[in-house]
């Protein structure tokens, strides 16, 4: 991935000098796992592409995924201080840079894609699939859910599942289908939409676990979803449980794996790592 992590780094060069610009790869080249790259790469891989096929696409992935951390840790979101190990883009610069960070990242990222050196058909597809999961009825619904759900007294877990679906689903689907995309792979779409669907529950209900079992040390981020009335399957069912139904969402896509016309090794081996993760 360091080879990838250049590539990021090396996007600053085509913009001009600015405050924004600054807060931008501040939050950009923070570290974060890469999951959503490593996802596009492990399953390009596994349909007999190169890794670095996949670098624009997945550079713009990282980049709206990126865009969605900054906003969902403004005051006005989930008011955070600590991110990727570092202070918050807000805190580090303030809170309209962090915006236009944001906004900035988001605008980006189109351009960026359409670096991917496949036909343009395929570019149309891919800023499409990019619009559609980070969009109105994608992230943001998930995120706008989410803020609703702190007014609410109560949440059932069919709800909840909606929030995790959109939130943080859509932006874990979105790698493995640009990936089949990339490989004129259509024919696996709908199982990948099904897969990055329950990557995206076990992820989201990980993150709740150890937003309440870890330290914002081991992390390097905040935990707030107390502070913040988060509605989360840990609050909801309590961690023995929420940890039963990650794993069950989890063993259903690894599952579903076995369906799709690639080679998944490397994707098995690296969801496997995810579900141990600590942080
Ligand atoms: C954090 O995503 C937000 C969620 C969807 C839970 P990641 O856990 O992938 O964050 P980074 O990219 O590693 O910082
Ligand atoms: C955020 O979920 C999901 C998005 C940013 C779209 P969380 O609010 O739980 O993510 P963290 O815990 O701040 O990373
Ligand atoms: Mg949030
Ligand atoms: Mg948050
Ligand atoms: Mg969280």
């Amino acid at each position: 991935m360091e080879k990838f992590e250049s590539y990021l780094a090396s996007l600053e060069q085509d913009f001009q000098p600015s405050r924004t610009r600054d807060a931008m790869f501040y939050s950009l080249l923070a570290g974060g796992k890469r999951v959503r790259p490593r996802l596009l790469f492990e399953l390009l891989k596994g349909y007999g592409q190169s890794e670095e096929f996949g670098y624009p696409c997945a550079a713009a992935i990282e980049m709206i995924h990126t865009y969605s951390l900054i906003h969902d840790d403004l005051p006005a979101m989930d008011n955070d201080t600590l991110r990727r190990g570092r202070k918050t883009c807000h805190i580090a610069f303030d809170e309209a840079t962090a915006i236009l960070a944001g906004d900035a990242l988001l605008t980006q990222a189109f351009q960026v894609v359409l670096r991917s050196t496949c036909t343009n058909d395929i570019k149309v597809g891919l800023v499409t699939l990019l619009s559609q999961y980070a969009g109105i009825d994608g992230m943001i619904l998930g995120q706008t859910y989410d803020m609703e759900a702190e007014q609410a007294s109560m949440l059932s877990i069919e709800q909840l599942e909606e929030v995790h679906r959109h939130k943080t689903g859509k932006l874990l689907t979105l790698p493995l289908l640009c990936a089949a995309l990339l490989s004129n792979h259509l024919e696996d779409i709908d199982l990948l939409k099904q897969i990055g669907d329950d990557i995206g529950l076990s992820f989201q209900i990980q993150d709740d676990i150890m937003d309440v079992i870890a330290t914002q040390e081991e992390l390097g981020k905040s935990t707030s979803d107390e502070k913040n009335h988060k509605v989360t399957y840990v609050s909801l069912l309590g961690i023995e449980q929420a940890q039963s139904l990650c794993d069950q969402y989890y063993e259903r896509a690894i599952q579903m794996l076995d369906q799709i016309h690639a080679d998944t090794i490397g994707l098995r081996t690296f969801l496997q790592k995810l579900m141990v993760r600590r942080n």
